[in-house]
């Protein structure tokens, strides 16, 4: 029997019970839609003031903030220069290159994170008509493969690209991860950047992302920008809740903070395990391994995860703020059973 807790992603997890009971909250009534209601008031105003934002701008889902976010900062010949493994790279079915018309100049980059050095290498077609324009560094804040920018490389690329006139993009699906690991603010953590997105799916919400804007001269045409990409929603006032939910009492940084826990308890198991090898710093709340095939297959019959790479034989295990010890323990006692498949 497939064992109840998923470890394939944080998507995975349903909605924390403080979160569910706002928006049950929120419902009782009419409230004007389209974000004129004064739920989204309360929550954007508090997003701006925690970030030391210029504005906060409710959508859906992490693709469609990505996608705005890049919208507000490219120029229509400009391009984003990301990491190969940057979600927007790999797991958008092109939305950036479709939506917004841009190019992706991607970099290798083994844990993940890109350095000013490797972004230099993609500016050397800088004033030739004949090649792309680079206008947007985009980072993943944690990254895509479980790792962190530590806030000195945050300011050192941020500097880079101020220097460099590029604009800083982070994609923030699992901020809170980062500022729970870093133990730092989600300002510190903004303040590099640009736009934002700050994820709130990944993290006990349901369906509730943030498009955070930390420059004023950017946020005039977001509104526009948002209606145009699909991203508005009538009944806003069921994301705003959320949010004011997830807010309140920095109950975001508690849910992170317990995930990422999770992921080191099952790091440090697993890393334990013959044959097991982590590939990657568990440094928020997804564990990285490398271990035989038919370790996997026998694994796969009663947990859920994903195979990160089929060639290299790497797995993906994910924590979410539900995670219990008691399923990691499990699932820990399932790798060392299945260790001699
Ligand atoms: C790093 C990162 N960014 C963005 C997203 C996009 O989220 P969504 O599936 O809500 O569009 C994800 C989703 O897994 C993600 O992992």
């Amino acid at each position: 029997m497939t064992h109840p807790k998923s470890f394939g992603s944080d998507n995975h997890a349903g909605i924390h019970p403080v979160v569910l009971r706002a928006i049950a909250d929120a419902n009782p009534g009419d409230a004007v839609a389209y974000g004129a209601d004064a739920w989204t008031e309360q929550a954007t105003a508090r997003l701006r003031e925690i970030f030391g934002a210029d504005e906060a701008f409710l959508v859906l889902n992490g693709s469609g903030a990505n996608v705005l976010g890049l919208s507000l900062l490219l120029r229509r010949h400009e391009a984003v220069i990301c990491a190969e493994s940057a979600h927007i790279n790999t797991d958008e079915c092109g939305a950036p290159e479709q939506l917004v018309g841009t190019k992706l100049l991607t970099l290798p980059s083994p844990d993940g994170k890109i350095t000013p050095e490797l972004i230099a290498e993609k500016l050397s077609g800088r004033g030739d008509d004949h090649r792309s324009q680079p206008g947007v560094v985009a980072l993943t804040q944690s990254t895509e493969l479980g790792t962190c920018y530590t806030l000195a490389e945050l300011r050192k690329i941020a500097d880079f690209c101020h220097a460099s006139d590029l604009r800083l993009y982070l994609d923030g699906a699992r901020l809170a991860n980062a500022a729970a690991s870093l133990d730092c603010s989600l300002a510190e953590l903004a303040e590099c950047a640009d736009a934002l997105s700050f994820g709130g799916t990944k993290n006990g919400a349901m369906g509730a992302e943030a498009l955070i804007v930390m420059r004023p001269s950017l946020s005039a045409d977001a509104p526009y920008l948002r209606k145009q990409m699909l991203q508005l929603t009538s009944k806003l006032r069921f994301v705003a809740a959320q949010f004011t939910a997830l807010l309140q009492d920095d109950l975001w940084r508690a849910n992170a903070a317990h995930a990422n826990t999770m992921a080191r308890l099952l790091a440090e198991g697993a890393g334990a395990v013959p044959g097991v090898e982590l590939v990657h710093p568990v440094q928020a709340n997804a564990v990285f391994a490398r271990l035989p095939k038919r370790h996997i297959t026998a694994l796969q019959q009663d947990w859920t995860f994903h195979v990160w790479d089929e060639s290299s034989n790497v797995v993906r295990w994910m924590t979410s703020f539900d995670t219990t010890g008691a399923d990691v323990s499990a699932f820990l006692t399932a790798i060392r059973e299945t260790a001699s498949a």
